[in-house]
């Protein structure tokens, strides 16, 4: 195409080939600082690139003539239906890359029919990132203030998110250091965590180390929205949540932006999927950049995948647009990965289709 085409925010995002391409192009446009926010993980980030090599490290087994025809892609997740088995996972500070914030993000989500798993550390509130229609389900940090968690779960139940996802990977914060060599510290003016907002005071974000399973259990006693932990990687962590009523786990390692040095998230996928044995459905998150890898953790043991930094890279390079040409790729890609393992729909993906 001519230049003049890729000034506009249509042009770039469809100038994107795939997600890769979208990091490119985000590092291109955003400020350096706030690139590695986003693109950074802990300390020397061997889980951030422990998470891409894992899928890199397993193969795709394809079964051939069985006229499966184009496949079938939507997915219903404890109740919520999907076009893919594609969520778009939590993550901060969306102002950071682009004006519009979550609420574009959100409008991308609702165009593309996937879920949006809206962040308590949102720069609008989820009322209205609610506004946009978007299927959200609400990520939740447990404040030791259960007063002030509470209220936001009642705020998340009345804007209509249909989930709580909590995350439990962090009862501190984990280090990245491209922060602290660019003395990122603060939020810029006019940044802010909307949700944490009232009468003109922003509260502090607590993450907290005396966050236990009691906590799990107060949740569970004040809401019926179906509950999911984020973050965990050992067995007996999947199966102790199962015993205390959680609805769904996502097996994270919050790409690798916690304690450095854990494993891929895909690798503790079919551990965490023998020790829940079916009870719940679980999602993967961390490293997904190819339909394949999408293909990969559902034929290992996921009922969906989540991306965290490729929505960022496409709002960072085109608000909405970018955001659903992302998507778009992921989706293409997909299913035609399905198609070339010759099956009609995510669920028929078997263990045996992944070699290593
Ligand atoms: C995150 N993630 C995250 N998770 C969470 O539970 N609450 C949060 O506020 C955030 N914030 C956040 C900010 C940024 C900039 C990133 C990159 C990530 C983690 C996120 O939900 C998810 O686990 C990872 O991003 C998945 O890995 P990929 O897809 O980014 O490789």
């Amino acid at each position: 195409g001519h230049p003049g085409h890729l000034a506009s925010e249509a042009g770039r995002a469809l100038a994107l080939v795939n997600l890769r391409d979208a990091e490119t192009a985000a590092r291109q446009r955003l400020d350096p600082v706030y690139y590695d926010y986003f693109a950074g993980g802990a300390q020397d980030e061997v889980t951030v690139a422990a998470n891409e090599a894992a899928y890199r490290r397993r193969s795709l087994l394809p079964r051939v003539l069985r006229g499966c025809g184009p496949p079938r892609l939507e997915t219903t997740l404890l109740g919520q239906a999907t076009s893919m088995p594609v969520l778009m996972a939590p993550t901060a500070f969306h102002r950071l890359a682009w004006p519009e914030a979550e609420v574009a993000t959100a409008r991308a989500a609702a165009a593309a029919d996937v879920v949006m798993i809206a962040a308590m550390l949102s720069t609008v509130t989820v009322e209205e990132i609610a506004a946009t229609g978007a299927a959200l389900w609400f990520q939740l940090y447990i404040q030791p203030d259960l007063a002030f968690t509470e209220s936001l779960v009642r705020r998340a139940e009345a804007a209509g998110c249909r989930a709580l996802v909590v995350t439990v990977d962090s009862p501190a914060l984990g280090r990245n250091e491209r922060g602290d060599r660019n003395d990122f510290h603060d939020l810029p003016p006019g940044v802010f965590c909307a949700n944490m907002g009232g009468a003109g005071h922003v509260r502090q974000v607590v993450l907290s180390p005396e966050i236990s399973w009691s906590h799990v259990d107060w949740l569970r006693g004040i809401t019926t929205l179906p509950i999911l932990l984020k973050g965990v990687l050992h067995p007996a962590d999947a199966r102790l949540a199962v015993e205390h009523g959680v609805d769904g786990l996502v097996v994270s390692n919050h790409g690798g932006r916690q304690l450095d040095t854990t494993p891929a998230s895909l690798d503790r996928l079919e551990p965490v999927a023998e020790a829940v044995a079916g009870r719940v459905p679980l999602l993967l998150d961390g490293g997904v950049r190819r339909g394949t890898d999408v293909a990969k953790a559902l034929a290992l043991g996921a009922a969906a995948v989540a991306i965290g930094r490729p929505v960022l890279w496409g709002l960072a390079i085109a608000g909405e647009p970018g955001v659903r040409r992302v998507l778009d790729l992921l989706r293409t890609e997909l299913a035609n990965a399905l198609t070339l393992l010759g099956v009609a729909a995510p669920g028929d993906l078997t263990r045996e289709q992944v070699v290593s």
